[in-house]
């Protein structure tokens, strides 16, 4: 399978691809000039590796959105093939859900506030972004957002499982949608899954201007009872079973 091409310009490349049984969309973002690349939430470090090895690239960062599993699943071996030269960065707030995976960069920035980064000759912003778990991160710039599990296209991520917070995450929609607005409406937004929208299609990427208007959980966040009736903050299933039973030994 070969990734799907997003973005091709003379200085920047993004591919996706979407890789595993849960529909997880991973993204590779590469300063041509520098032929540097980075994996965001791999999956699979092979076919990463794969990749850059056939266009001449060089894996050297891997940026995580969150820490749950299916987000973190290629690091280790993305990290095995490329030697230690391979930086993993996340925020420090993922340790708050008792993850212990292995970071060599932690950001550890408020809530709702960024930090600056780089690739080569591209500049990035990641964001403090939490509500699905406490240290998500989104990333932009370069005329994309790269949302994870914070924002689909159509919907945001479920706020019940270990470390989520339907207050935070409310927040964190109305944050990110001021940030959006200002930003150019053509910029593309990439969700952390490909998840399916009202209407039945099931895009993998959308314009900010098509998000801004159409997106449901950020037509909710200024009114109480719209976010109350939101049905995709929380599920029975046995995750949010597991959560609650993890927050009861807490407490
Ligand atoms: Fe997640």
């Amino acid at each position: 399978m070969q990734p799907r091409e997003l973005i091709v310009t003379e200085r920047f490349v993004v591919l996706q691809a979407q890789l595993g049984e849960w529909d997880n969309l991973n993204h590779l973002l590469v300063c041509v000039q520098t032929k540097q690349a980075v994996i965001i939430d791999p999956f699979d470090g092979h076919f990463w590796h794969d990749v850059c090895r056939q266009r001449g690239w060089t894996l050297n960062e891997v940026w995580l959105t969150h820490s749950h599993w299916d987000h973190v699943k290629g690091v280790k071996e993305a990290k095995e093939i490329g030697s230690d030269s391979i930086c993993v960065r996340s925020h420090a707030f993922e340790r708050q859900r008792d993850w212990d995976g292995e970071v060599d960069e932690e950001w550890t920035h408020e809530p709702n506030s960024h930090t600056e980064l780089s690739l080569g000759n591209l500049r990035f912003e990641a964001h403090c972004t939490p509500g699905h778990t406490p240290g998500h991160t989104t990333f932009i710039g370069e005329g994309i957002v790269v949302s994870g599990d914070c924002l689909f296209l159509g919907r945001c991520g479920r706020t019940d499982l270990f470390g989520g917070d339907p207050v935070a995450q409310r927040r964190t929609l109305h944050y990110l949608r001021d940030i959006m607005a200002d930003l150019p409406s053509s910029w593309l937004v990439l969700p952390g899954h490909q998840y399916q929208l009202a209407d039945g299609q099931t895009p993998t990427s959308m314009s900010i201007g098509d998000v801004l208007q159409t997106n449901e959980a950020l037509l909710a966040v200024d009114s109480d009872q719209a976010w109350a009736e939101l049905p995709f903050l929380a599920f029975e299933d046995s995750m949010a079973e597991q959560a609650r039973r993890k927050r009861a030994r807490r407490a």
